[in-house]
């Protein structure tokens, strides 16, 4: 029996040096393939939105499908650390309203902590989830749920930026969360960040001096049919299998091929 990541083991692989891999996951089958390769941690991402349900941004997603493709992914998994997002709209109106949602997610789905976007002006609310017990891994940099306030998908900590994004990162490890994300930020801040912080940064487009780096899975290993960021590296081609895969099934069923002998039951009578 392996037995499961806990927020330790983040803070002992940045004290000694050792990178930190994190991978999104939305379903079961792939959530265990990527424990069953190593991955430390995975992150029910909000991405789901975009790469699972088809929508234009993260916004629409809800609790409740959110709170179905954690518990899939945690059921599925042994070893790697379980993170669902809290979904827009479900935690920024009060530490309280932040506390019951996730709560009901570190009720239902077996996760084994939450990920929430903002720096100085949430920590209230990761002091809040930290003292009741729930570890918070904290996102800032460009957080895709204020993509209108922010603009546009652009990236974050340029120029002056960069003081904002220091003061974000400090307030969220003062605040007691165990980890952050940093997106789309430039690699040179991102590394002083990382330097100056005592919790370990995963980067998502933020450069090589990360304790750690995430990658929405859809990009990396090629199911995005559309656009891919600049940032993700792609290691496979996984949506050519599949189309591979369903011509030759579509071929075998049109040509009667499908099923042979050995695929069908023979009658006992
Ligand atoms: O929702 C998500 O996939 C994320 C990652 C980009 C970090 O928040």
């Amino acid at each position: 029996m392996v037995s499961r990541m806990r927020t330790r083991h983040f803070a002992q692989a940045k004290a000694e040096g050792r990178k930190i891999s994190c991978l999104t996951a939305y379903d079961a089958p792939t959530a265990a393939i990527f424990d069953e390769a190593g991955i430390d941690l995975l992150l029910v991402g909000d991405s789901a939105a975009n790469v699972v349900l088809g929508q234009d941004s993260t916004l629409s997603i809800t609790v409740e499908e959110m709170m179905t493709m954690a518990t899939a992914v945690a059921r599925a998994t042994e070893r790697a650390f379980v993170v669902s997002d809290l979904p827009f709209g479900s935690y920024e109106a009060s530490p309280a309203q932040a506390l019951e949602t996730a709560v009901r997610f570190m009720k239902r789905t077996g996760i084994s902590a939450v990920k929430i976007e903002g720096g100085v002006e949430i920590a209230p609310t990761i002091r809040t989830l930290v003292d009741a017990g729930i570890p918070v891994m904290a996102h800032i940099g460009y957080t895709p749920q204020s993509e209108h306030a922010l603009g546009g998908y652009v990236v974050q900590g340029r120029g002056e930026g960069a003081a904002k994004l220091r003061s974000d990162a400090l307030a969220v490890q003062e605040a007691g969360a165990f980890s952050v994300v940093l997106e789309m930020v430039p690699a040179g801040i991102a590394g002083e960040i990382t330097r100056e912080l005592e919790i370990p940064t995963v980067g998502i487009g933020a450069g090589n001096s990360t304790d750690g780096q995430i990658l929405v899975w859809t990009d990396a290993f090629g199911l995005t049919r559309g656009r891919t960021p600049r940032f993700a590296r792609r290691y496979a081609e996984v949506g050519d299998v599949l189309l591979d895969a369903a011509r030759s099934y579509l071929t075998d069923v049109r040509s009667g091929d499908f099923p042979n002998e050995d695929e069908s039951f023979r009658d006992e009578r």
